[in-house]
Formats: structure tokens, C-alpha cells, sequence
């Protein structure tokens, strides 16, 4: 991969990809809740404009949807107020395209002075930019190619998805990867080159489907697998137990089994939660209680890991010598749901060995609860990224900055 420092960018509008896809208020107010992604995107944008750049952000937020992009636009969110918290943490006035290739961005774009900066609107109102059709997301990286002279992939969180502004339109223009996505591949490199054993994997969040296809691989590398939070529901219910309200994809249980019998066959440890924390309903002053992990009560949910889970949990990692640890045990951003999330997040800190925290969520979460950076080897911006890196699949985003240029 080529790195920025051998790409000629004095002068020339550079496109840069940036993962921004930042936390917001889980109330629906839109206020950002942890800026971690885009401080961690300053380094790179900073660098550009230092040395002369036109730097024009393409980043995504959310997962806005719709057919056109009148609809998505409709619906939301947008980077506006991204671009605003840019600007503050950078210190310079940061540009805001109302639109992604269209008449605003194209204004902004060649309106660009040396080491000015902009950001265009979410770049998925553009419904191509996510298609699954090659010529649908090709004709609109085209369009995005004019906007600029060179590309820069910077956004680590994003390069596992084939999408237009990560895979297609680096191969259209003279790339190189920035830093960030530099520095996290060789922490994950780290990982998966004979690491240092027990290999524990602690697995959370609430985007059980995005996660369950990757734990078979895990198999391959971890000697312990822990699950909680949002996916663990699903194996509760494989393993027949009442799950309430609590997420769950029941499409995904037949899978779950499989992976259970593979863990039990390769001695893969697999650890689920043995008491749970259930609410009457998603609110921050819910009515709450502790049941067995088997006695879930039917008309309740699921919100946090109990005091027995986070014990049995924080035992699993005494031993480690390596952990990678992604997404949260419940619902941290309410207070009264934070502890299961919070004792898992000082247990991984206690461990003497290498630590990676993954995922914007987790990592969200270290932060939000006050937990300090160094009590980690490293803190990851992307959460699927750095799973799909560690499962060995290949990263698109990845592949197309390898690509000659
Ligand atoms: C993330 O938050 O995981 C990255 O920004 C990628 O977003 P996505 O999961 O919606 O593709
Ligand atoms: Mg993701």
C-alpha cells in the first residue's frame, strides 16, 4: 500500500475517505455523543492541508434508506453537523457540500483553495453507492472521480464494505492508504501473526447479524470466545431459553447451533451470559430486574450482563495474553444498564497482554465511561473491519489500495 507521504498533493483536490460514522443520542436528538472517530480522522486531514492539499471529505454516517436519494435525504442523517464538530477539532473552517456528486458538491469542490477543507453530504443519500450492482456503483464513483485528483483511504471502519467511495473510486484515481488505516492493520496484523496465548475474544453489540457470520472463523483463532450483549440473545435462544423482547434473530439460530457444536469439537471454549439484567422496555428509567439467563421472563428485554456474567466473564480474562474485544454488553449509554459494559471494560484493562478494543461502540463506550485510552494496547475505530480482518476475509477497501496506482 502506498502511504500519503509518496503522493504528490500540493495543489490538487484529494479525496479523501474518512470514517465519521459517529455515535448519536440514542433519543433522536442528533447530538454527537463521542467524537472519537473524527479526532481520529484529524491526523490525516491535518497532514493533507499542511502540505498544500484541496482536501474534500467523502464520509457516511448511518444507514440511511430509501430508493432515490430525495429519500434518503429525507430521512436522514446528515454529515452537516459533522462537518461542524470538524471544523471546532481542527481549528480551521471546514466547507459543507448540501449534496454528495451533484451541483453543491462540484461547487465546493473546484471552489477549493491550497490546504482548504470540505466535507460532502452523506455519501449514502447516493443509493449507488452501496449497490450490490458492479456498473450501478462504478458509473457513480465515476462521477464522484471528477470531483477530485487523487484518493486517500483513510476510513478503517468502512473498508470492509464494497461500496463506490471505498472500493470503486480508488481504482479510478492515483491512491494511497492514510495513516489511520496504516496504523490499524499492522495492530491487527499483530493479532493474527502467532499471537500470544490464551487468545480470548469478547463479542457484544447490538448488530448481531453483522457478527454471527464471523464467530465460525474466530474458531480458528481464539482459545475462548465470550459473547454478550445483543448477539447473545440468539444463542440463548439455540440453546432453547426464553428471550423476552430482547433482540433476536431467530433466522440466524440454526447457524448459531452449528457454531456451537464446531466450539465444542475444536475445544473452543464458547462463553454466554448466565444471568441478565431485564427491563419492562428500552428507556433509561425502566423498570429493571436480575433473572437467570434461562428464566428470562417472556414480556421483558434483555438490556445488560448480570453481576454473576460480569464475574464469570472478568474470570475468563485473568489468564489472557491476547484479547480483542468488540461491542458492549448492554445498553452503556443509559446509566442504570452500564455495568455490565463497565466491568468488562476493567477486566480487559486488567489483563497483562496485548489488548485491542474494536469497534466504534466500544470504544464509545471506554470513553464514555471514563475508562483511560492507556489502559489498552489500542483502541480501534473499526468494529466489522477489524473482525472481518481477524475471520482473514478479504477487505475490499483494502484490496483497492493495494492496487497499482
Ligand atoms: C461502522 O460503524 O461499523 C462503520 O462506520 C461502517 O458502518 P456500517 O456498519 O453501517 O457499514
Ligand atoms: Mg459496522
Amino acid at each position: 500500500m502506498r502511504s500519503i507521504d509518496d503522493l504528490q498533493v500540493m495543489g490538487r483536490r484529494v479525496l479523501l475517505r474518512s470514517d465519521l460514522n459517529v455515535p448519536l443520542d440514542l433519543t433522536g436528538t442528533g447530538r454527537i455523543t463521542d467524537d472519537g472517530r473524527i479526532r481520529a480522522s484529524l491526523p490525516v486531514i491535518s497532514k493533507l492541508s499542511d502540505r498544500g492539499a484541496r482536501v474534500l471529505i467523502l464520509a457516511h454516517l448511518g444507514r440511511p434508506t430509501g430508493d432515490t436519494y430525495q429519500e434518503r435525504a429525507a430521512g436522514g442523517p446528515s454529515l452537516r453537523p459533522v462537518a461542524a464538530r470538524l471544523g471546532e477539532l481542527l481549528g480551521r473552517p471546514v466547507s459543507f457540500a448540501t449534496d454528495v456528486a451533484g451541483p453543491a458538491a462540484e461547487e465546493t469542490a473546484f471552489s477549493l483553495g491550497d490546504e482548504d477543507v470540505a466535507v460532502l453530504e452523506n455519501v449514502r443519500f447516493e443509493p449507488a453507492e452501496t449497490s450490490k450492482n458492479d456498473a450501478e456503483r462504478g458509473a457513480f464513483a465515476q462521477q464522484l472521480a471528477r470531483l477530485g485528483e487523487v484518493y486517500v483511504g483513510d476510513g478503517f471502519g468502512a473498508v470492509h464494505r464494497k461500496h463506490a467511495s471505498v472500493y470503486d473510486l480508488p481504482l479510478l484515481l492515483p491512491h494511497a492508504a492514510g495513516d489511520l488505516v496504516r496504523d490499524e492493520v499492522a495492530v491487527l496484523r499483530r493479532l493474527t501473526t502467532d499471537p500470544a496465548r490464551p487468545f480470548v475474544v469478547v463479542l457484544g453489540g447490538k448488530k448481531p447479524s453483522d457478527k454471527l457470520a464471523v464467530i465460525g472463523n474466530l474458531l480458528n483463532l481464539a482459545d475462548r470466545i465470550l459473547i454478550g450483549g445483543g448477539m447473545a440473545y440468539t444463542f440463548l435462544a439455540a440453546k432453547g431459553y426464553e428471550v423476552g423482547n430482547s433482540v433476536l434473530e431467530a433466522g440466524q439460530i440454526p447457524a448459531v447451533r452449528e457454531v456451537m457444536a464446531e466450539a465444542e469439537r475444536r475445544g473452543v471454549e464458547l462463553v454466554l451470559p448466565v444471568d441478565l439484567v431485564v427491563a419492562t422496555h428500552f428507556a433509561p428509567d425502566a423498570e429493571h430486574s436480575v433473572v437467570p439467563a434461562s428464566a428470562m421472563p417472556a414480556d421483558w428485554e434483555g438490556v445488560d450482563a448480570g453481576p454473576q456474567t460480569r464475574a464469570l466473564f472478568a474470570e475468563k480474562l485473568a489468564d489472557a495474553k491476547t484479547v480483542f474485544w468488540n461491542g458492549p454488553l448492554g445498553v452503556f449509554e443509559f446509566p442504570a444498564f452500564a455495568a455490565g459494559t463497565r466491568a468488562l471494560a476493567e477486566a480487559v484493562a486488567a489483563v497483562d497482554g496485548l489488548t485491542v478494543v474494536g469497534g466504534g461502540d466500544s470504544a464509545a463506550a471506554v470513553r464514555a465511561l471514563g475508562l483511560p485510552a492507556k489502559s489498552y494496547s489500542h483502541i480501534s475505530t473499526g468494529g466489522g473491519a477489524s473482525l472481518e480482518y481477524l475471520e482473514g476475509k478479504t477487505l475490499p477497501g483494502l484490496t483497492a489500495l493495494e492496487a497499482d496506482s
